[in-house]
């Protein structure tokens, strides 16, 4: 499948159905064309996020020390795919399994993976909770609001057999306080790589902070304005593709190689930039709050926060709700390579 000739009524069918973000009867994918257009186009774009997490955990300096990948609840295995190149191919990783309920999407990332890295092992037949062995590194990809509870429990018992976790969800107010409500039920069994920049309890279940949840947004592709099929794309489909908003977590039972500061501060969400101050959620280990950021502490970092994500981790200083002194830690991310396929 190419660009002209994507199956429009397959997308639009699972738009909607992504759109009503509930546990579907049975598996919606209904042939390889399905996955085919999916593949060109939301997961694409799903992928963009996952670039923007492997950039963040690079730059923490954070790898998983294991070899086997499960990529869980994989469509098309995007996620799987941005994650082993990202860490190295197949020369980090002997092992790619993948689970979906889906027999067609099962087969289709298998073959997408095994094109994209000759010589990994790449398996999809069986399913993973079946079986007692090692899970290795735990993928799962926006996956969360298509479960009844069973399915939830399933999951997290597979999660309770991970090394490691990388989850990435959209970034809405339901499923991104979700996942911090997930985070808090593993945090006593992982450490917490990422977002969060402590290991207290996570503030968003803190008394008035109802309406918050923890979210990020992804830069897309600097060529994307510019690339006549992605304009298309996202005028016939109704989707923002500037607007890449993600929750995540990252889990890891090994020690943390640098855990955050007891100062360590992180933006949630979009700041917003005014002439004289940046204003934004602060999250640290004494909870959330808005803080607000004046120009003549950091004139610089104000207007950058207007164009660019924030870093990933600052130190920082505040008294009634004003920033003092404000210190990037983990880098800003870089800019974003051009699209990404997979390779
Ligand atoms: C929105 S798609 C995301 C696919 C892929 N992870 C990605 O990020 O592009 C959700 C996937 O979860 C799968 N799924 C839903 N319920 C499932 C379950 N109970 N067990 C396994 N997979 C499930 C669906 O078949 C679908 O492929």
């Amino acid at each position: 499948m190419d660009w002209d000739s994507l199956d429009w009524d397959a997308l639009d069918r699972l738009r909607a159905g992504f759109l009503a973000g509930r546990p579907a009867d049975e598996p919606y994918w209904r042939n390889e064309s399905d996955l085919a257009a999916y593949d060109l186009t939301y997961a694409e774009r799903i992928g963009w996020k996952w670039d923007a997490v492997l950039r963040e955990l690079a730059a923490r300096g954070w790898r998983p020390r294991c070899r086997s990948v499960l990529d869980w609840g994989c469509g098309s295995g995007v996620a799987g795919r941005r994650v082993i190149t990202a860490l190295g191919g197949a020369a980090t990783f002997d092992r790619l399994r993948l689970w979906d309920h889906s027999p067609a999407a099962r087969a289709f990332a298998a073959r997408r993976a095994a094109e994209t890295f000759p010589g990994l092992d790449v398996a999809h037949e069986s399913d993973p909770s079946d079986d007692a062995g090692p899970v290795g590194l735990l993928v799962i990809s926006h996956v969360l609001n298509e479960l009844a509870a069973e399915q939830r429990e399933q999951l997290l018992a597979l999660v309770a057999r991970a090394e490691a976790v990388i989850w990435v969800e959209p970034g809405t107010h339901a499923v991104g306080r979700d996942l911090a409500a997930l985070r808090d039920r593993l945090r006593g069994d992982f450490n917490v790589v990422a977002p969060c920049p402590h290991a207290a309890p996570c503030g968003l279940f803190a008394d008035g902070q109802e309406r918050d949840w923890c979210h990020f947004f992804a830069p897309p592709p600097p060529a994307l304005p510019a690339d006549p099929r992605w304009v298309r794309f996202a005028q016939r489909a109704g989707v923002d593709l500037r607007s890449l908003p993600y929750s995540f977590l990252v889990l890891d039972r090994a020690p943390l190689a640098s855990p955050p500061p007891p100062d360590g501060g992180r933006l949630i969400g979009r700041p917003d930039v005014m002439k004289p101050y940046a204003r934004f959620l602060g999250c640290e280990a004494a909870g959330l709050s808005m803080l607000e950021l004046p120009k003549r502490v950091d004139g610089a970092l104000v207007k950058a926060l207007d164009k660019h994500p924030p870093a990933a981790l600052y130190r920082w200083r505040h008294a009634g709700g004003r920033i003092t002194e404000i210190e990037a830690l983990v880098p800003a991310r870089p800019s974003p390579e051009p699209a990404n396929a997979d390779a």
